[in-house]
């Protein structure tokens, strides 16, 4: 979900409605805001689409300079209207926004219920609106230090009361809360992105912390109501890189800026003059990397794709064992922690609730932990011993792409510098393979120039019912990623199969109106791939083949040529073809693209 708080001297609504609109892609199954004004509190509420609730706007217009909106990707309760945040409490004097999951909120509402409290909603958050509306006497800080402690699992919450019309208050356990500081007016919002337009200096609140906001003024409190002095922080990303600029979709402009983003995180980390890694910038010193016994990478979603590239990428050039772990998984299992193990978290958003948890668990086993983010100052990267960002800017689209290919560019480049340090490659070799990697983003340029061919290519596929992703080692990962982002946004089905193993039954489901496509870069299995491609073309398959080998091309195959690099660093090649194919692949079957059914960008519930 997304949240934004503004409190100024202007009108407010406008503000929140951009707010929320830059965060739709944390959750777009309904929208609301709650105003203070002359008419003391007021909401409003859609279910859908944040232009459901503009045009509820439009209606029953509300205005005031402080207000409170947010935008529901639903855990609790279906998403209606009703269910749609910002909840009140029965006296309708006090307002909530909530992000997150209130785990006891079952048995604080039954007691409230036995106080006489009458609810509207099935959502956990009312119960905090009512708790609030019940124990408020004016003083909403001491109210929340009674309140605060009464919950149970994860938020971060705005809360606006008729009482004190002209201020905020603010506070995070486990999930993401931003406040940015602007020239008489103050933000709140989920993330950064969304608060660009406005300001670059932000605070970064701590679990627990509260924020009491006014037009002027941003004090913290710890939670016994001591005051906390916060430092400011300046943040790098500009406004535009939060806009479409021309392009169709973010999820197009987001493809088309990777030989940008691969560039920017290249220069961070290499010294392109010398092409050697720049030492303080990366993560073990010579002593750690020669130490190291055991790698074990967490991660969910895309950035788990990133994960099982690095770890093949790791054991093949620095020799050093390493396993990818889901991390909600991880989080629950029985982990043998080894000595001189470090476990690395890969995260975009460094909020996903999953991932942080697997963080904390490693860290309480006493691992050394470093993440690789892409959001600055977010709290994977404050959590972990060490963090390297992956310079992609803000990512909008819910489907990843520039943070993926950053990741695995921070694969690759961690790779290499274990491997040197531990006398696996030398410092020649180690010259080569920056020196190819600096020429990554011209090649991806090539690919991209190819859009209109993919294009094409999909207009002839949009009937096909099933696709088929297959190839070996690392790309049979990739074969994971192009099948997850396909079907997040094209709801086609898709699957990803590691190409020795469909013939143990999915071969099964081959016909004529199934599409498999092929990723073939790797040398030491490209003849193994190749015959599983004949055994699904001999089924009828329709054939797509990528690769930057020269292969005989069995009739009838369609052929993507990736330009030639070493094996090792195909797979942030071929993505981005298969980034465009399933972006195409969207278009003509007419979905959002940017917004895809049920799903959220940044997941913070578990
Ligand atoms: C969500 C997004 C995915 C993303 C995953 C992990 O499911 O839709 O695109 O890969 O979360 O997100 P993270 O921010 O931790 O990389």
């Amino acid at each position: 979900c997304g949240i934004v708080g503004f409190t100024g001297r202007t009108d407010c609504v406008k503000v929140l409605l951009s707010g929320l609109e830059s965060q739709e892609y944390r959750g777009y199954d309904s929208a609301g805001i709650a105003v203070l004004g002359q008419d003391g509190l007021q909401v409003r509420k859609a279910a859908g689409r944040l232009a459901n609730l503009r045009a509820e706007l439009t209606q029953n217009p509300v205005g005031g300079c402080t207000g409170i909106g947010h935008t529901r990707w639903a855990t609790h309760g279906e998403p209606n209207e009703v269910n749609a945040h910002p909840h009140t409490d029965m006296s309708g004097r006090v307002a909530v926004v909530h992000n997150g999951i209130i785990e006891n909120f079952a048995e604080l509402k039954s007691q409230l219920i036995d106080q006489g409290v009458k609810f509207r909603s099935q959502t956990d958050t009312e119960v905090v609106a009512q708790l609030l509306g019940l124990c408020d006497r004016g003083d909403m800080r001491a109210t929340l230090r009674q309140v605060l402690p009464m919950l149970r699992g994860s938020y971060a919450l705005v809360i606006a009361s008729a009482s004190q019309p002209d201020t905020l208050w603010c506070v995070r356990c486990n999930n993401p809360l931003v406040i940015g500081r602007g020239e008489g007016a103050n933000y709140i919002a989920s993330d950064v992105a969304a608060l660009l337009r406005y300001t670059r200096e932000v605070y970064l609140p701590d679990d627990h912390e509260v924020a009491e906001i006014t037009a002027d003024r941003i004090s913290f409190f710890a939670p016994d109501g001591s005051p906390i002095e916060k430092e400011i922080q300046q943040v790098g990303w500009d406004v535009d890189s939060a806009q479409k600029k021309g392009f169709d979709h973010f999820m197009l402009k987001e493809i088309f800026e990777q030989p940008r983003a691969i560039a920017d995180t290249l220069r961070h980390y290499v010294d392109t003059d010398t092409l050697t890694l720049r030492r303080d910038r990366m993560p073990f010193t010579r002593k750690q990397a020669v130490l190291l016994r055991q790698l074990t990478i967490v991660a969910c979603g895309t950035a788990y794709h990133a994960g099982m590239m690095g770890k093949s990428l790791i054991q093949r050039l620095a020799r050093i064992p390493v396993q990818a772990e889901i991390a909600s998984e991880y989080r629950y299992s029985e982990t043998l922690a080894t000595e001189n193990e470090v476990v690395i978290a890969v995260s975009q958003s460094g909020e996903t609730a999953d991932t942080v948890a697997a963080v904390r668990k490693a860290k309480k086993n006493g691992q050394r932990v470093i993440s690789l983010c892409n959001v600055i100052g977010s709290t994977i990267a404050r959590e972990t011993d060490a963090v390297l960002y992956t310079l992609a800017g803000p990512e909008i689209a819910v489907a990843s792409t520039k943070a993926y290919s950053t990741q695995m560019l921070l694969f690759e480049l961690i790779a290499l510098d274990l491997a040197n340090l531990r006398g696996e490659l030398s410092d020649e070799e180690l010259r080569e393979h920056l020196a190819e990697l600096l020429r990554i983003p011209e090649k991806m340029e090539q690919i991209l120039a190819q859009k209109d061919m993919v294009k094409e290519f999909t207009r002839r596929m949009k009937d096909c019912e099933d696709v088929f992703f297959i190839g070996r080692l690392m790309d049979y990962y990739s074969s994971l990623e192009a099948a997850l982002k396909l079907k997040e946004i094209s709801y086609l089905h898709s699957e990803a199969y590691a190409a020795g193993e469909l013939k143990h039954g999915t071969i099964a489901m081959i016909d004529d109106t199934t599409l498999v496509v092929a990723i073939a870069t790797q040398e030491s299995v490209l003849e193994k791939t190749m015959s599983n491609v004949e055994e699904v073309r001999a089924r009828g398959a329709r054939l797509l083949l990528l690769s930057d080998h020269e292969i005989a091309v069995p009739a009838k195959a369609e052929v993507w040529a990736v330009p030639q690099t070493f094996d090792a660093f195909a797979p942030i090649l071929t993505i981005v073809y298969l980034q465009l194919f399933a972006y195409y692949m969207a278009l003509q079957r007419g979905c959002d693209i940017d917004k895809p059914r049920n799903l959220a960008k940044s997941v913070t519930v578990e």
